[in-house]
């Protein structure tokens, strides 16, 4: 499992410290999926979790739209609309695990697209754009 010793850093701190809550929050919500089984009182608490982290998306993606206005970031939408996407992706896998409580795909969700798709984003998109609010304010 991802680390965030292991995280790749960005030359902006509130970055790096929503990336570290996210990456927390994806190890706790995986460690929840490996104790679930049948409807136990877990998935009320996987529930919960799942609603905390789509909280934390939305402002951490809203905290790097505000940065990138501000010093006005020339691929301002190319970075907003992968965060559009990933909003809209989670959203959808939360409608479906409501509906058919399939443990399997949401372990899969958090533990590889999730995850995966967090360490990516941090190296690409957010690497581009930390560098460039660093300079620029
Ligand atoms: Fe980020
Ligand atoms: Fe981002």
């Amino acid at each position: 499992m991802l680390e965030w010793d292991d995280f790749p850093k960005v030359e902006i701190d509130f970055m790096n410290t929503d990336h570290k809550e996210c990456l927390e929050m994806l190890t706790e919500l995986s460690a929840l999926c490996s104790q679930a089984s049948e409807q136990n009182e877990v998935y009320a608490v996987i529930d919960e979790k799942l609603q905390a982290l789509q909280q934390h998306l939305v402002e951490h993606f809203k905290r790097e739209e505000q940065a990138m206005e501000a010093t006005a970031f020339p691929p301002y939408y190319v970075h907003k609309t992968e965060h559009e996407a990933t909003l809209q992706q989670f959203q959808q896998v939360l409608t479906d695990w409501q509906r058919d409580r399939d443990l399997g795909f949401l372990t899969r969700y958090i533990e590889n697209n999730m995850m995966n798709w967090l360490e990516l984003h941090a190296i690409t998109m957010d690497t581009v754009t930390a560098r460039h609010v660093a300079q620029n304010s």
